[in-house]
């Protein structure tokens, strides 16, 4: 099994996200795998002063994986190699990312645009990874029309992958439009590694859709966690107790490896999430906006009573 806590349920890799305190947060309400924001292979060689704090983990992190994006195998392995990635036992490739800046790089989703790079670039970092696992998330394909994400995942296992997602949305989809289970259905029957299903789960209904007209071994949340880390213990069908006050304060001092003024910007984003749809969130969403540093945006904090 890929996963802990005995299920099939995973946090995505999500940039400006899944940080230490959400993914804390999402283990202790259940989530079998959590995965890092991306980190980027050369930022990571090259010493790029971000890549240190998203690779830092949580005392209670023992089911984290890290997410790397890059597209050149050598480059790749050898982030794999480095020895500030060897506590994390599952290794991901980003193969879908759709952001401009990373895709006319060549990397994210533009990878599925070329699966015999996708199949050098899983080969040179399985060899990397040694006993770790190694896996690889993409999209239902690059463009519209033409979705390739079983012969992407068919290379992928080839070259030794232990598992693939896919996000069933295509690059030029970014996040809207309906996710297509069939290509996650056809990827399932493409492939004998596991799979994993990605996109629209936020509750336990959407969840048994997804594993029952696809057949996927796992499936993973992203945006259906922002703010909701019990969601995993919904889907369970598991009791929980969950105060948004609590969950905040929780979260930040998760953090506290961090400067406060990263803090205070991260947890900004976060918070509007779990305040959403909650009595005033609207008032408190601007005074968390305004909040020019920690002290400030605790108070606004101390002021949320649910
Ligand atoms: C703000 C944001 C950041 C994301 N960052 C990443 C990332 O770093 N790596 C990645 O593979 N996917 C990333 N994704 C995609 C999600 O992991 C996921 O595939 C997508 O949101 C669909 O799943 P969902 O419907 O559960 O949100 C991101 C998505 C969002 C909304």
């Amino acid at each position: 099994m890929i996963t802990y806590n005995d299920t099939d349920l995973i946090l995505a890799p999500c940039a400006g996200y899944t940080d230490a305190g959400m993914r804390t947060l999402c283990t202790r309400y259940g989530a079998g795998l959590c995965f890092t924001e991306m980190v980027s292979a050369k930022g990571l060689l090259y010493n790029n002063a971000n890549t240190e704090a998203l690779l830092t983990l949580s005392p209670e992190e023992k089911n984290t994986g890290v997410q790397l994006f890059g597209s050149e195998p050598d480059i790749l392995a050898a982030a794999i190699q480095d020895e500030r990635l060897k506590k994390f036992p599952v290794i991901d490739i980003n193969m879908g990312c759709p952001v401009p800046k990373i895709v006319t790089n060549g990397e994210g989703s533009a990878l599925m645009k070329d699966p015999d790079r996708i199949f050098r670039i899983v080969k040179a970092a399985k060899e990397a990874a040694g006993d770790r696992l190694l896996t690889v998330k993409m999209r239902a394909g690059f463009y519209s029309g033409y979705e390739n994400a079983p012969e992407c995942a068919a290379a992928s296992e080839e070259a030794g992958a232990d598992m693939v997602t896919v996000h069933g949305r295509t690059r030029d989809m970014y996040y809207s439009g309906k996710v297509d289970y069939g290509i996650i259905g056809k990827v399932k029957q493409a492939v004998k590694i596991p799979v994993c299903g990605n996109g629209d789960v936020i509750d336990r209904e959407s969840y048994l859709k997804m594993k029952e007209t696809t057949g996927v071994d796992y499936v993973s949340i992203a945006r259906g966690a922002f703010g909701r880390p019990y969601v995993f213990a919904a889907i369970r069908g598991e009791e929980y107790d969950f105060n948004v006050k609590q969950a905040i304060l929780e979260h930040i001092s998760l953090l506290s490896f961090l400067p406060e003024r990263t803090v205070a910007n991260c947890m900004k984003k976060q918070i509007a999430f779990y305040i959403k749809g909650r009595r005033g969130h609207k008032e408190i969403k601007e005074a968390v906006f305004r909040a020019s540093d920690m002290k400030e945006l605790i108070s606004v904090i101390d002021l949320i009573d649910f």
